[in-house]
Parts: structure tokens; C-alpha cells; sequence
């Protein structure tokens, strides 16, 4: 394949890309636009792979059998629930190419001199930097994530100086490793300074920030390979890697907004944390009803909205929600759904799990759609869902979450919880909700809730 047909070939899949992107903002059109996705990288592939600076294609075919059949095993093998940590995972690769592409680069530099060295050396060490922040981060939120690191943030005294000062030394190293026209000691011991500096920019962020540290990290996956593009001089990975970057920044800031966070103070990370935790807080009883009661209340209702979260996940209860749903439309009473930015583990993840229900998309709406609505609204049943529903984010100045928007659940006149113990959600934070007077408890699994709840129906 000629240089000419190669670069075309990368325009082509760069566009698909972007479509890719345009098409994944709406949920109508998702579909199309992971069908876009996949058909611009099956083109940049194949051009990358028999374009005229490719060598070795049977070694990089022989790598790409093995790479896709292990993906295709653990992307089969995923739960829906563990789907971020898949990502965050994914992302530590990215940083790990990015650092061994910057060594590769570094050691085989061709005969570049004067100006074209020192942009080389620069692209080098800031991939190199870039890639190796977001190695140790991707590592410590996918232990976060899963359970096996604590996830509330680690302080470390003197936190913000320790990482003020990893910038500056980084810094200094860059302009000595470019003045020696490249130092494989600085090199080393920036990537060194750089895995610390990931592993305790993640750390140092708690539980609660943790979406939109997953999202920070997609953005600086998408720099790396951006960085990796610069250096092996590959307009397309340059492109591609600006898309991710800049669309996950724009997702980070979203979210940020949406959980009412300041975005340097999660970036800076332990934004939050220096708060008392009043877990030792005397809440008084908490009330139970049955699924029959629960079938009443639902019957007798003229509305109702359903507020999902992580627990309707883990138990795969959307379709026995979709069923009841479509039981009390047809009685006449108008059911709706409320869904908070963050709720599940993963941007958009009630939407995807309700759409994959075939619940129909205009009686989804977003927190800011239905919150004026709740206190007009009969019953609201809270299906595994915790901290997006949890009052103390409005009520209580020293709670973790204290600022974070949420479903204001408790204005209607019952509010049913789905849940199958009194524990606290991802946050940690106890739920004065459940303690309110026109809440009661539904305990068990979720799915077997809706379950009996749909017989009584
Ligand atoms: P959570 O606060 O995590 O609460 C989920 C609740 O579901 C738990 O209290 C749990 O109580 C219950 N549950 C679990 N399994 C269940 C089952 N089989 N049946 C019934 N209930 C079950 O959920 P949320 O309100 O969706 O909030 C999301 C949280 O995750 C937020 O703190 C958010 O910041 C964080 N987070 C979000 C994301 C994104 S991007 N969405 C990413 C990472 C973290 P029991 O154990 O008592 O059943």
C-alpha cells in the first residue's frame, strides 16, 4: 500500500471516528455510532498494518490474535457492573505503550539534529510523563473499583506540595534532558517520578469522586496515545488520541458539574475528605412494607417515578421494572423514571441497562427533568439506589457527598426502598432517607422484589 493511499485511508477513519462520537451522544443513535467506530478502526488497521512503514506484518498480525482473543474472552466475560473497571484497566495499557513507545523512540531517534532533536526530545518526555501518570492512576482505580485498594482517598501530609513538587522536579528534568540532547538517566527517573505521582494523584481522591476520576483517566489515556502519535509521527493516532482526550476532559467537567465538584479540587485531589463523618448519628427507626403493600400503593397510585441505581444492576432487575411499568401504564398511571448523572458505576448506565429493557426512552428523564415534578408524584420507588437519593448531600454541611444534587426523593408522598440490607451505598454514607416518615424499607434482592411485586399487581 502506497504512503498516498495510507494517508487517505487515515483521513477516512479519522471522520468515521468523529461520526463515531456524534453518533454516541444520543441514545437513538448509539448503535450507528459503534458501527462507525468499529469500521474506522478496521481501516486504520489495515492501513497501519500494510502501509510501507510497517514491519514485521506477521509479527504484528501474531500480536493481534493473541491481543483480540484475549479481549474478546474478557469482554464476553464482563458483567455490566464491572465494565468500568474493565476501562480503567484498558487505560493503564494505553499509558504503558505510550511509556515503552517513548523509550523505543528515545533509544532509535534516526540522525535528527538542532531543532527537530529538541521537539523530539520534548514529545519523548511528555509522552513518556504522560504515559506513565496514567499507568499507576488507571492501576489504582481499577483497585479502587473493584475493592482490593480502600477507596477512601489517601492523605498523605503535605499532599499538595508533594505533588507541586513532582511537577517542578519534572520539569527541571526536561529542560536538562533536552540541553544533553537526552539523558537516559532523567528519562528513568522521570518515569519513576511519574508512576508516583499517578499512583497518589488517584489515591488521594475518595470514593465518592471516583466517576470522575475514571473519566479524567480516559482523557489522559487519550493524551498519551496523542503523545505516542507525535512521536512515531502518525497523524491519525495524533487525532484519535486528541478526540479521546479532549471528550473525556469535556465528560470530566460534566460530571464534575453534575456532582456540584469543583474540577481542580478533584484533580487536585482529596477535595471533600477533611469532613467529620457522623456515622455514630442516632437516625431513629426505619419502617417496612411487603411487596403486596407495595402492589397497592402502586395500583392506587395516579403517579409514579422510579429511581434506579446500582442495585437495580447487580440484580438485572430492569425487566421485571419494565413489566410493572408497562402494568401500570395500562391501568393508566403515569410512570415515569428519574435518572441522576452518577447513579450505577458508569456515565449513562441506568440508561443503557432500561434501553436494553426496551423501557421506552420519553418517560426516562434526567434528575433536573423530574425533581419539581416529586412532590406532585404519589410513589417513588428507589430501586437500588443510594447515595443519589440521599438527603444528607442538601441537609448535612459535614457529609462527604454535602453539595452533590440529588433526586429529591423524599418530597413525594411514599418513597418505596429496594435494597436488601440497612448498608450504606458506594459513598460509605449512612441515608437519613430511609429514617424519614414517608419512607419504608422493601427488603431482599431487587429482581425478586418486582417480581412479587408484579403477581400482586
Ligand atoms: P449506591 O449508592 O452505590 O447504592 C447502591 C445500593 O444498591 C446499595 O445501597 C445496596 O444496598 C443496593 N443493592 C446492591 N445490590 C442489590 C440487589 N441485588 N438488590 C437490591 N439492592 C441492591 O448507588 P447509586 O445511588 O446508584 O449511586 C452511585 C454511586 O456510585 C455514587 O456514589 C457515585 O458517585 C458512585 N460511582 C458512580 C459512577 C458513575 S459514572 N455512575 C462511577 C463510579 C462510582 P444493599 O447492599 O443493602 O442491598
Amino acid at each position: 500500500m502506497s504512503a498516498g493511499i495510507v494517508q487517505a485511508a487515515y483521513i477516512v477513519a479519522a471522520v468515521l471516528f468523529i461520526m463515531s462520537l456524534a453518533g454516541l451522544s444520543k441514545q437513538e443513535t448509539a448503535r450507528a455510532g459503534n458501527y462507525y467506530g468499529i469500521a474506522g478502526m478496521a481501516i486504520a488497521l489495515i492501513a497501519t498494518i500494510f502501509g510501507p512503514e510497517a514491519q514485521g506484518t506477521g509479527w504484528i498480525i501474531l500480536a493481534m490474535v493473541i491481543g483480540g482473543a484475549i479481549g474478546i474472552r474478557l469482554a464476553q466475560k464482563v458483567e455490566m457492573t464491572e465494565m468500568p473497571e474493565l476501562v480503567a484497566i484498558l487505560h493503564s495499557f494505553v499509558g504503558l505503550a505510550a511509556v515503552l513507545v517513548g523509550f523505543n523512540t528515545y533509544i532509535d531517534h534516526g540522525d535528527l539534529t538542532g531543532a527537530l532533536l529538541n521537539i523530539h526530545l520534548v514529545e519523548v518526555f511528555l509522552g513518556v510523563f504522560i504515559g506513565a501518570v496514567t499507568f499507576t492512576g488507571s492501576i489504582v482505580a481499577f483497585g479502587k473499583l473493584r475493592g482490593i485498594i480502600d477507596s477512601k482517598s489517601l492523605m498523605l501530609p503535605h499532599r499538595h506540595k508533594l505533588n507541586l513538587a513532582a511537577i517542578v522536579v519534572s520539569v527541571l528534568l526536561m529542560f536538562y534532558f533536552v540541553s544533553v540532547e537526552g539523558s537516559t538517566f532523567a528519562l528513568i527517573l522521570v518515569t519513576l517520578i511519574a508512576f508516583a505521582f499517578g499512583y497518589h494523584l488517584v489515591a488521594s481522591i475518595g470514593g465518592a469522586d471516583m466517576p470522575v476520576v475514571v473519566s479524567m483517566l480516559n482523557s489522559y489515556s487519550g493524551w498519551a496515545a496523542a503523545a505516542a502519535g507525535f512521536m512515531l509521527a502518525n497523524d491519525l493516532l495524533i487525532v484519535t488520541g486528541a478526540l479521546v482526550g479532549s471528550s473525556g476532559a469535556i465528560l470530566s467537567y460534566i460530571m464534575c458539574k453534575a456532582m456540584n465538584r469543583s474540577f481542580i479540587s478533584v484533580i487536585a485531589g482529596g477535595f471533600g475528605t477533611e469532613v467529620v463523618e457522623s456515622a455514630d448519628q442516632d437516625y431513629g427507626e426505619h419502617r417496612e412494607a411487603s411487596a403486596e403493600e407495595v402492589a397497592e400503593m402502586l395500583c392506587d397510585a395516579k403517579s409514579v417515578v422510579i429511581t434506579p441505581g446500582y442495585g437495580m444492576a447487580v440484580a438485572q432487575a430492569q425487566y421485571p421494572v419494565h413489566e410493572i411499568t408497562d402494568k401500570l401504564r395500562k391501568k393508566g398511571v403515569n410512570v415515569r423514571f428519574g435518572i441522576h448523572p452518577v447513579a450505577g458505576r458508569l456515565p449513562g448506565h441506568m440508561n443503557v441497562l432500561l434501553a436494553e429493557a426496551k423501557v421506552p426512552y420519553d418517560v426516562v428523564l434526567e434528575m433536573d427533568e423530574i425533581n419539581d415534578d416529586l412532590s406532585e408524584t404519589d410513589v417513588v420507588l428507589v430501586i437500588g439506589a443510594n447515595d443519589t437519593v440521599n438527603p444528607a448531600a442538601m441537609e448535612d454541611p459535614n457529609s462527604p457527598i454535602a453539595g452533590m444534587p440529588v433526586l429529591e426523593v423524599w418530597n413525594a408522598k411514599h418513597v418505596i426502598v429496594f435494597k436488601r440490607s440497612m448498608n450504606p451505598g458506594y459513598a460509605g454514607v449512612q441515608n437519613p432517607l430511609f429514617f424519614k416518615e414517608n419512607s419504608q424499607m422493601l427488603f431482599g434482592d431487587a429482581k425478586d422484589s418486582c417480581n412479587k411485586i408484579l403477581e400482586h399487581i
